[in-house]
């Protein structure tokens, strides 16, 4: 019809040519208002269909496991008192789970954790001190490190042993650390994860791998009757380990504590048989979520 125009007479032009300008106004503001409309829905579909992987799991999921509540509770407890936060591995070998640790292949403290061995000669970490040979040599003093994982024992399943349970272990390494200061860090971790200051009792203990050795117990009230419980294995770095991790121990001194995060668990929630932490029955998994 533009292109009509030319022939028309000037007289026709004139409103022609009006009307012909206002329709084509009028139809590129619709082109534009329907091209925005299809843009819009397109990009509604498309965040429809978007998943977003940056989502905590937590929230994804209904229940959580009684040992990872505690684990959280406390790597919010260590985080806010300087440690940096590690994993343990499952496998180790023999070396960073016993010769490094000061327990050469005669040594008779082998025989206090007893061993799955793999064919090629490594092991399932027995404990989470398999990680200490890697820290010394790999981090910087001063530090403050904590690290958690699964340990494997070959021991006869009951209500009290399984052959897989979870611990946490912490080591701190500077200049002049001493017992005073693991009993401060201890106390300090236990009372800001119960909200109260339990009461230990620390008393001579032997792990080949600290010097001296000490056993803590811990004073446990249940229905206004207390008793005391094994709880950790700690003790001041021995010379020998520090030295196998490339530090000098005539500069450098150090902590180190470990324990079972599934014995804290059972303690905290009163659960009296550890099978049920590998059963995975919801049934059991939804008493310990709160939310
Ligand atoms: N690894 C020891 C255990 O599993 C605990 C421990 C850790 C003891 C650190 C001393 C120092 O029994």
């Amino acid at each position: 019809m533009l292109k009509n125009v030319a022939s028309l007479s000037p007289e026709e032009k004139k409103t022609f040519g009006k009307s012909l300008n206002e329709l084509r106004a009028d139809v590129e503001l619709e082109m534009a208002a329907k091209e925005k409309e299809i843009r819009e829905t397109e990009l509604q579909h498309a965040e429809n269909r978007f998943i977003d992987m940056t989502i905590p799991a937590k929230s994804q999921g209904r229940v959580q496991h009684p040992i990872k509540i505690v684990q959280s509770q406390l790597i919010d407890v260590v985080a806010r008192m300087g440690f940096d936060v590690h994993r343990t591995p499952n496998i180790a070998t023999e070396y960073e789970n016993f010769d490094a640790l000061n327990i050469p292949s005669w040594h008779p403290a082998r025989d206090m954790q007893d061993t799955f061995w793999l064919k090629d000669g490594r092991v399932m970490a027995t404990h989470t001190s398999c990680l200490q040979n890697e820290l010394l040599k790999t981090k910087t003093p001063p530090f403050r490190a904590v690290y958690f994982g699964p340990c494997f024992r070959n021991e006869k399943i009951d209500a009290t042993h399984d052959i897989l349970f979870e611990q946490m272990e912490f080591m701190v390494v500077g200049d002049n650390i001493n017992i005073g200061h693991l009993k401060h860090t201890i106390l300090t971790m236990l009372k800001e994860l119960f909200g109260y200051e339990p009461k230990i009792r620390m008393r001579p203990g032997y792990f080949p791998f600290v010097e001296p050795g000490i056993e803590v117990d811990l004073w446990w009230e249940k229905d206004g009757k207390g008793r005391w419980l094994e709880f950790m294995g700690c003790g001041l770095i021995h010379p020998n380990v520090l030295r196998e991790g490339g530090l000098n121990p005539e500069k450098y001194s150090g902590f180190a504590g470990g324990f079972g995060l599934t014995r804290l668990a059972m303690i905290r929630y009163g659960i009296n048989d550890i099978r049920l932490f590998h059963e995975n029955k919801i049934e059991f998994l939804e008493q310990f979520t709160v939310g």
